[in-house]
């Protein structure tokens, strides 16, 4: 069996997927999952992941990487599957009260105290950023970033290749896929499928700065 080092050695950035290739649609219910799943912080899961599957969709997406970005566009279309990672662009008590009640839901409280000290603690967490640091935003955004990662790792359990990609118009995507109304922005785009057999990046060796730049024992 091979291990989750082996999978991380493996897995790559895809730069080039084969087209026309659809992805079994139990794997895209795998994905759903390990997006659900995805940690964050005070469980405030601050989200949304718009799936796209169709060629229709896929180009609609694609329009985003215009200009500078264009280097990304083939890889949104001849993707199999495209998830927009996107994030709340507001922090509200009424999306916190949907958390709590969920985690209610699921059965997380033994008793009314323990529901109420859950409650304080994601609204002092979210209230500080928004309130005290004004990095709410920014804050929200990292939470995205963990389902990025769990994605990224997932895929490759998966079989599949994937490419993260934060070039691509913001504004553009964000009216394309009317992400305002909804009340979320845009975070990155990965874009899932069978990696080309001429994909220079299946290849090319991977790069990593040394652990003892990176790490420090204490
Ligand atoms: C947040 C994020 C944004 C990225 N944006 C792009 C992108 O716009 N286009 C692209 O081809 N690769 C993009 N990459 C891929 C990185 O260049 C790649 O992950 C990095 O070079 C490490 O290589 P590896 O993923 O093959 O191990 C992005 C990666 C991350 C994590």
């Amino acid at each position: 069996m091979t291990t989750y080092i082996e999978k991380l050695e493996s897995r790559y950035t895809a730069k080039k997927f084969t087209p026309n290739i659809s992805i079994p649609s139990k794997t895209i219910e795998d994905i759903k999952r390990i997006l659900q799943l995805s940690p964050s912080s005070t469980n405030s899961q601050p989200w949304h992941f718009v799936i796209a599957t169709s060629e229709e969709s896929k180009e609609r997406i694609a329009e985003s990487a215009r200009g500078f970005y264009e280097f990304n566009a083939g890889k949104i279309t001849d993707a199999s599957a495209v998830v927009v990672l996107c994030t709340k662009s507001t922090v509200d008590t009424d999306y916190t009260d949907t958390v709590l009640l969920q985690e209610e839901k699921d059965g997380r409280f033994p008793n009314n105290e323990v529901k109420e000290m859950n409650r304080k603690g994601r609204e002092f967490f979210m209230l500080k950023h928004r309130d005290t640091l004004n990095d709410a935003q920014h804050w929200m955004e990292k939470q995205t970033f963990i389902a990025l990662g769990n994605l990224l790792v997932g895929a490759e359990h998966l079989g599949l290749q994937a490419c993260p990609m934060e070039g691509f118009d913001y504004e553009y995507l964000t009216e394309a896929l009317a992400l305002d109304k909804k009340g979320f922005v845009p975070t990155v785009i990965v874009s899932l499928g069978y990696g080309a057999d001429d994909d220079f990046n299946a290849n090319t060796p991977k790069s990593r700065l040394p652990q003892q730049s990176i790490i420090t024992e204490i």
